[in-house]
């Protein structure tokens, strides 16, 4: 996909609308290092915010409305009424976000003022990379600046979950909302998901991150990501707990005969992740390959054994980067799963052997079309 900069956007409005705008913003999507489906169970999670985003550029209007043009689907046109209430389309369009987004912050007491906003992103949807999320950050942050309204990064984070849980019908957690708003250049983010706090962890100066897109389309809502969070719940009620944050390993294991097999391996995928994440967050701030390469592969082993989110493409991409890796890439699938991308971690010397493997085994052995991403850990949308 090509790749857009404000400058550029900020000319597509003016083609567009006949006038300039009065300021573009961006937002980052992300990538997911390690903590998979443990958000929404208030656990640990390792994102970083990537070099790709979805920019607006926004002018004022005179009356209360948004005339919102999307770039992506050929200059699809969405016209809201600020004062009217948001109706969700049938199809899953990219519209559903950001009229969830307006309904949201209404609700949350923001008046709003009308605009025209034109929106251009370069990064891949259905790869699992946070597209929804950067649209929501970015839109947020146009809307409150075009009503001269302040708003703080976490506020945004939640405003952009309570769009996709209440109106596009994605019960998703916190994670891609608060990496595209927080997020560090050339850092990591460790975040606590039951209290939102959120630590830097640098990447190594002589690492790199490679994605893989492995072809393979995701689709959240489609996909069983729901179900997922209803059998962790239940995992938890079993044991008289709210979040799965609050019940330890060794009880979880102690209780192994008495659990359902499912819900016994959905929440030791999400209690071990936990551990996973945090032991990777040591090992990248303290630049221990060894013990990374090691977290990740049981990552990847614990969603494709325990939480079943991997497809039978993004096992053989992950095994085909972790051969030619021979012990110096951490590889794992990343994101909400079934489907999308596959994230490598090493040293920038590495990264090319990595590369060549997926060109010459990749689609030969799935018939699958991969595409290769290098990421940088980026500013988030309030930096
Ligand atoms: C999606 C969701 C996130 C998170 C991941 C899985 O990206 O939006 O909240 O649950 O899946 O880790």
């Amino acid at each position: 996909m090509k790749t857009l900069s404000s400058a550029r956007v900020s000319e597509l409005f003016e083609l567009h609308f006949g006038v300039a705008p009065v300021a573009t913003v961006k937002a980052p999507g992300r990538v997911n290092l390690i903590g998979e489906h443990t958000d929404y169970n208030g656990g640990f999670v390792l994102p970083a915010a990537i070099n790709y985003h979805t920019y607006i550029a926004f002018a004022p209007r005179d009356d209360r409305q948004l005339r919102l043009v999307a770039y992506n689907f050929d200059n699809e046109t969405v016209v809201s009424d600020l004062d009217a209430s948001q109706h969700q389309e049938a199809s899953a369009s990219w519209s559903n976000y950001a009229r969830g987004v307006v309904q949201e912050m209404r609700r949350q007491g923001f008046t709003l003022a009308g605009g025209d906003l034109y929106i251009a992103g370069d990064l891949h949807s259905g790869a699992g990379l946070s597209s929804s999320a950067s649209l929501e950050m970015a839109l947020v942050r146009a809307l409150a600046s075009l009503s001269n309204e302040p708003i703080d990064p976490t506020q945004a984070a939640l405003i952009g979950q309570a769009a996709e849980n209440h109106f596009v019908g994605c019960n998703c957690g916190i994670m891609d909302q608060l990496i595209s708003a927080h997020g560090q250049e050339h850092a990591a983010l460790l975040i606590d998901c039951r209290d939102l706090s959120a630590r830097a962890v640098p990447v190594p100066e002589d690492w790199e991150i490679l994605i893989v897109h492995s072809g393979v389309k995701r689709g959240l809502v489609d996909s069983e990501y729901n179900q997922r969070r209803q059998q962790c719940e239940q995992a938890a009620a079993f044991f008289g707990k709210t979040s799965l944050r609050d019940l330890g390993l060794i009880q979880l294991l102690a209780a192994e005969a008495e659990l359902d097999e499912l819900s016994f391996r959905r929440a030791r995928h999400v209690l071990t992740e936990n551990q996973r994440t945090l032991c990777a967050a040591e090992a990248l701030s303290t630049g221990n390959l060894v013990n990374l390469v090691k977290v990740m592969a049981e990552s990847h082993a614990s969603m494709r054994d325990d939480f079943n989110i991997t497809v039978p493409a993004i096992d053989t991409l992950v095994n085909i980067l972790a051969d030619a890796g021979q012990g110096q890439a951490g590889v794992r699938m990343t994101g909400g799963g079934f489907g999308g991308c596959v994230v490598a971690v090493a040293p920038v010397d590495v990264v090319p052997r990595l590369a060549a493997a997926v060109e010459e085994h990749y689609q030969a052995q799935t018939g699958c079309i991969p595409t290769l991403i290098r990421a940088k850990a980026s500013a988030g949308a309030f930096a």
